[in-house]
């Protein structure tokens, strides 16, 4: 509440020395929140037949005391770790229920950050970021490969038809699952890519039975990434390729200085974290689970253009979501439209976790203390197997 006040006020402010911008503000705003409310009416991103937002009332019970007991369990709301840890399965689920029409309205069906070149779009770097882990992993067509924490299942449909496997999508989150499957039937690729709903904590899919995995900032929402990462041992061939894009804090985050420590409080809250680690924390789980670890490199240096570029408050068209007084505004129509019961209550406390998580990401990237592409890759020891390769292929000619 406190940082919305402080926002309003900023936004009162801005608007006053600026009245020629503020107008130009205010009709942005407007078309944008009549934009938002005719993409949730049709189903974002055009797929009427899919649940959106605008039903999100029907779908999520209870959801102003879960959006308030999510933000509860985090630092910034008075929770801290234990609490997280005991139940991270359902705050996580309680996060994207509340936050995945957030996620697709503003950033497509990959719910991942890219490397970024000057000459790409932001939807042209996530599917470069997506083929170029694709590449890692040495597939070869009609592999059978799960993707760890899917998502809607972009990166699933992107690679399956990138590198000509089917890909197994694995998500806790039954209404990503629901959506991502009628967008694969939609697209006409359900026959290549299939949601299920689980727990990558808990895998409940017969042993050695994936030519590959990967897990795409995923699993970060593992309370032990070691079990995790040994649940998907269990299901990899000898010699797979297990590899991903993990979520860490840097060497260059001191967690005894206060401001550190608040920027990562916020990424947390944000985003659905029980807590954030450091890169070795991925190789040491990877070992532990019996992985060979090939590489593990921090991405984001190589980046052109930085990672948080979306997430750059700035006056312009693009940017203007981020600012403060853009935060406000879109604040105030979400909470309009919980108001009118067109959005479930707590919609709008979870767009201020969201906000957070967004502009602590900035500042983290900002400050080199964090990054979101840690890409590692690993092998499950021992030989390919060569016998279902061969019988895939030949019922495949058959
Ligand atoms: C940031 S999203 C990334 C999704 C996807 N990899 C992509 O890039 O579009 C994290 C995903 O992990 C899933 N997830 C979190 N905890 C999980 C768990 N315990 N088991 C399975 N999936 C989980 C979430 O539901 C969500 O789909």
């Amino acid at each position: 509440m406190l940082a919305l006040a402080s926002a309003f006020n900023e936004a009162l402010v801005w608007a006053a020395a600026n009245p020629a911008l503020a107008t130009v503000a205010a009709v942005v705003t407007v078309a944008a929140s009549l934009q938002v409310v005719a993409a949730l009416l049709r189903g974002s991103n055009g797929y009427s037949h899919t649940q959106s937002l605008f039903d999100l009332n029907s779908r999520v019970s209870s959801s102003k005391e879960r959006s308030s007991g999510y933000t509860k369990t985090h630092t910034v709301g008075g929770g801290n770790l234990d609490e997280r840890l005991k139940d991270t399965f359902n705050m996580v689920n309680d996060y994207y229920d509340l936050s995945t029409d957030f996620y697709m309205f503003g950033w497509g069906q990959s719910f991942h950050f890219a490397t970024r070149y000057p000459e790409e779009t932001l939807p042209e770097s996530i599917r470069r970021h997506e083929y170029s882990l694709a590449n890692r992993m040495q597939l070869e067509a009609g592999d059978r490969v799960l993707d760890v924490g899917c998502g809607v299942g972009g990166p699933a449909r992107n690679i399956s038809r990138f590198a000509d496997v089917s890909v197994v999508g694995l998500n806790n989150n039954d209404y990503q699952v629901k959506r991502g499957n009628a967008i694969a039937a939609a697209e006409g690729v359900a026959d290549k890519v299939q949601l299920v709903k689980g727990n990558f904590m808990d895998i409940d899919m017969p042993e050695e039975s994936f030519d590959g995995a990967y897990a795409i900032e995923a699993t970060c929402h593992a309370p032990d990434r070691t079990k995790c990462f040994s649940e998907v041992f269990k299901v990899l061939k000898p010699g797979a390729t297990f590899a991903g894009y993990e979520w860490v804090f840097t060497d260059k985050y001191d967690a005894s200085n206060p401001e550190h420590k608040k920027i990562m409080d916020g990424i947390e809250l944000g985003n659905g974290l029980p807590t954030t680690t450091p890169a070795s924390d991925v190789v040491d789980a990877l070992t532990a689970a019996g992985f060979e670890v090939k590489s593990c490199v921090d991405l984001a240096p190589t980046s052109q253009v930085p990672w948080y570029q979306p997430f750059v408050p700035e006056y312009t068209v693009q940017g203007f979501k981020t600012t403060p007084v853009g935060i406000l505004l879109t604040n105030l129509a979400v909470s309009a439209m919980e108001l009118v019961g067109l959005a479930p209550k707590g919609t709008a406390e979870m767009h201020t976790n969201l906000s957070t998580g967004a502009s602590t990401l900035y500042e983290a990237g900002q400050l080199g203390i964090f990054t979101p592409m840690l890409q590692f890759v690993a092998v499950k020891p021992g030989a390919k197997g060569q016998a279902g390769r061969k019988s895939r292929s030949r019922s495949r000619a058959e």
